[in-house]
């Protein structure tokens, strides 16, 4: 499947800096955003959601959606997210979630990956967070250069580590 080119990367070793690279994007997205989230079970994908809701400005709570399948908050815009874990590739649910990019959201979906196909007409950014240790993370931005190169760079996120700056 197409995520686009790698247009950033960055390297947390904790929970809070993870959030704190949400947070950055969150700060960024605008209405018909959609994030999606890679990562194995446990990778911080639900900690850089609560980062991008802190950025979006929402003050609640954010928890997991895995049960629920999908949460909606409100901050400087609604947020919708979703969890694609329980669901089949190509659920119902999931092509449901395609109303949800167009409204005035911004939608963040974990596990985004089993569906981004269904997802590409949205013209996501793909977040992956890869395990490297106990506590360190490489998390990965991908997407069209178009939509959010820009928007990376403004959120300081746009540092490839290999080269960038070299
Ligand atoms: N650098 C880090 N960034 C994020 N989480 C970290 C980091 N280091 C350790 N952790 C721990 O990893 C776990 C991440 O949990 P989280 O629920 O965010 O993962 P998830 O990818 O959403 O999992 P799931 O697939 O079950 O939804 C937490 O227990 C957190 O404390
Ligand atoms: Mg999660």
């Amino acid at each position: 499947m197409e995520l686009g080119p790698v247009l950033g990367e960055a390297v947390s070793d904790s929970e809070e800096r993870t959030e704190e690279l949400g947070e950055a994007l969150g700060s960024v997205l605008a209405a018909g955003d959609v994030v999606l989230l890679i990562g194995d079970l446990g990778a911080g994908k639900t900690a850089f959601t609560r980062g991008i809701a802190r950025g979006l400005g929402i003050t609640g709570r954010v928890t997991s959606p895995t049960f629920v399948i999908v949460r909606q908050y409100q901050g400087r815009l609604p947020l919708v997210h979703a969890d694609l874990y329980r669901l089949e590739e190509g659920d119902a649910f999931a092509i449901d979630m395609l109303e949800l990019g167009e409204a005035g959201y911004v939608t963040v979906i974990e596990w985004g990956d089993r569906s981004a196909g269904i997802f590409a007409v949205h013209d996501p950014l793909a977040v992956s967070v890869e395990v490297d240790g106990a506590q360190r993370r490489t998390i990965a931005f991908s997407g069209s250069a178009d939509r959010w190169g820009g928007r990376l760079a403004a959120a300081g996120l746009s540092e490839v580590a290999r080269g960038a700056g070299a």
